[in-house]
């Protein structure tokens, strides 16, 4: 029985990983098909979305600020519903409502397309749904991001269970797609004018759906379709196979990008947080890629301070970035997460030495990725435009092989255009070039 509802508008507001812009897409585009229409302004909005994230605290802190400020568009709109789906959706269920009074709805991170259901008010369907296991994979079609990237999921959830991680209790076991629905979905985008696809999973090399395991889906996506780019993330260093790195040598279309969260650069707490490899099994992933691929651009996830890391063991971890060079890395204090194995470990290192850590390693990362950046001088990086720079509207964005930004003027450009720009200079964030032309 449909219930009359005067929702006809909706906002979606999307925290967290690309994981959660994949489902963002998808969820506008199961709303927009059964008769929605997305607006620009939250204030302009029937329906509040917010597809939420659980992976640390401070995650979680920003998206209670958000829900926080939105009380004043509900007084003023006593019909405006608010929804709050994904990660924290799932983790928190009945929790949320009853902390946040003013939220209508809390879909879990397989239930969050069922939204138009819930509105309407679809007999079955309830405020508060959190079971798993109900999205019909195959049957959710992708959507693009941006008009010339897109974003494809090829395994929801995880079974890797790293002990400080919320992961796998808020997005499930893992499931791969069929590999035919991944080809589709990647030839549909192509047909629509994108240029560059990202194959999505929380650790694609475990992907495996009959015969086809990562490797061979990969080739098969570069070989049996139209799209000029691809990439993927993120891999795992246990699973990382040279049979991998052989695919990306061998098809020019993969970009050289791999993004390989090391952790932690001591043994004793990578097995803690049951990462299952070692730091001398990594760095033999690493000159596997060097010795292979002539440019690749290497990125990572650190984490300082996870309980017991000793002052000797954060050293440890300074060593591998050394060591390794990456062009980028994303780094985080360790954060309790309720219900995971490491929250049952006393959380001993004090903040203030996780603040030192953190900003200690943040420096000398941005010293490497500045140097890393410096050996792109004089090269040449077929680059993606993306549109105009956000500071100075005469000068092109774009993003090269390796997944930087570059900045370059020039005329006879537009968005979605791949072309050849040489690197003329460089800090740590950012490349600056010239357009190559032929004549
Ligand atoms: N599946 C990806 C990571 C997903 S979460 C992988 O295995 O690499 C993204 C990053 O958040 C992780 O790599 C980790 O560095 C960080 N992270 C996850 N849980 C965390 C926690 N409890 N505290 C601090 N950082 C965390
Ligand atoms: Fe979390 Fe580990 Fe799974 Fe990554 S592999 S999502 S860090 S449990
Ligand atoms: Fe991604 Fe955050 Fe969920 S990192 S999978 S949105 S907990």
């Amino acid at each position: 029985m449909k219930q009359k509802q005067p929702v006809r508008t909706f906002h979606v507001t999307t925290f967290g990983c690309q994981m959660n812009l994949a489902d963002s897409s998808t969820l506008v585009s199961s709303l927009s098909t059964r008769g929605y229409t997305r607006v620009d302004t939250e204030a302009e909005a029937d329906l509040l979305v917010f597809n939420t994230c659980s992976v640390r605290e401070k995650a979680e802190q920003r998206v209670y600020g958000r829900l926080g400020e939105i009380i004043k568009y509900k007084r003023e709109k006593p019909h405006l519903k608010v929804a709050v789906v994904g990660c924290m959706a799932q983790r928190l269920g009945d929790e949320l409502k009853e902390r946040i009074p003013h939220v209508d709805y809390v879909l879990g991170t397989d239930r969050l397309f069922e939204l138009a259901d819930v509105v309407e008010g679809f007999e079955g369907t309830e405020s508060v749904m959190t079971a798993f296991g109900h999205e019909n994979m195959d049957s959710i079609a992708p959507i693009k991001e941006t008009p010339f990237t897109g974003f494809i999921t090829i395994s929801r959830g995880c079974d890797n269970y790293c002990t400080y991680c919320i992961v796998p209790y808020v997005r499930g076991r893992e499931r791969a797609h069929a590999t035919d629905f991944i080809l589709n979905a990647v030839r549909d985008m192509v047909a629509d004018g994108v240029k560059e696809v990202t194959l999505l999973g929380q650790n694609v090399n475990s992907y495996k759906y009959k015969e086809t395991d990562f490797p061979k889906l990969l080739e098969r996506v570069a070989t049996e379709t139209d799209i000029p780019r691809l990439r993927f993330m993120t891999s795992h260093p246990k699973d990382l196979s040279p049979k991998l790195v052989d695919v990306l040598a061998e098809n020019p279309k993969i970009m050289p990008h791999i993004h390989l969260p090391l952790q932690s650069g001591s043994n004793r707490v990578l097995r803690k947080m049951g990462r299952v490899y070692t730091v001398e099994h990594y760095h033999k992933i690493i000159r596997y890629i060097r010795e292979k691929l002539d440019y690749v651009s290497i990125t990572t996830d650190l984490i300082v301070g996870f309980p017991t890391e000793t002052e000797g063991e954060f050293e440890q971890t300074l060593d591998a970035v050394r060591k390794v060079g990456y062009d980028s890395a994303f780094m985080f204090r360790y954060s309790v997460r309720p219900g995971t194995t490491a929250a049952r470990y006393e959380d001993d290192v004090p903040e203030e030495d996780k603040i030192r850590r953190l900003n200690i390693l943040i420096e000398l990362q941005q010293g490497i990725a500045s140097e890393q950046n410096q050996r792109e001088l004089d090269q040449i990086r077929f680059s993606l435009v993306e549109g105009r720079s956000r500071r100075d509207n005469h000068v092109w964005r774009a993003r090269t092989e390796g997944n930087k930004t570059v900045l370059f003027g020039g005329e006879s450009v537009k968005p979605g255009d791949i072309v050849p720009v040489r690197i003329t200079s460089a800090d740590a964030f950012t490349l600056h070039g010239e357009l190559v032309t032929s004549n």
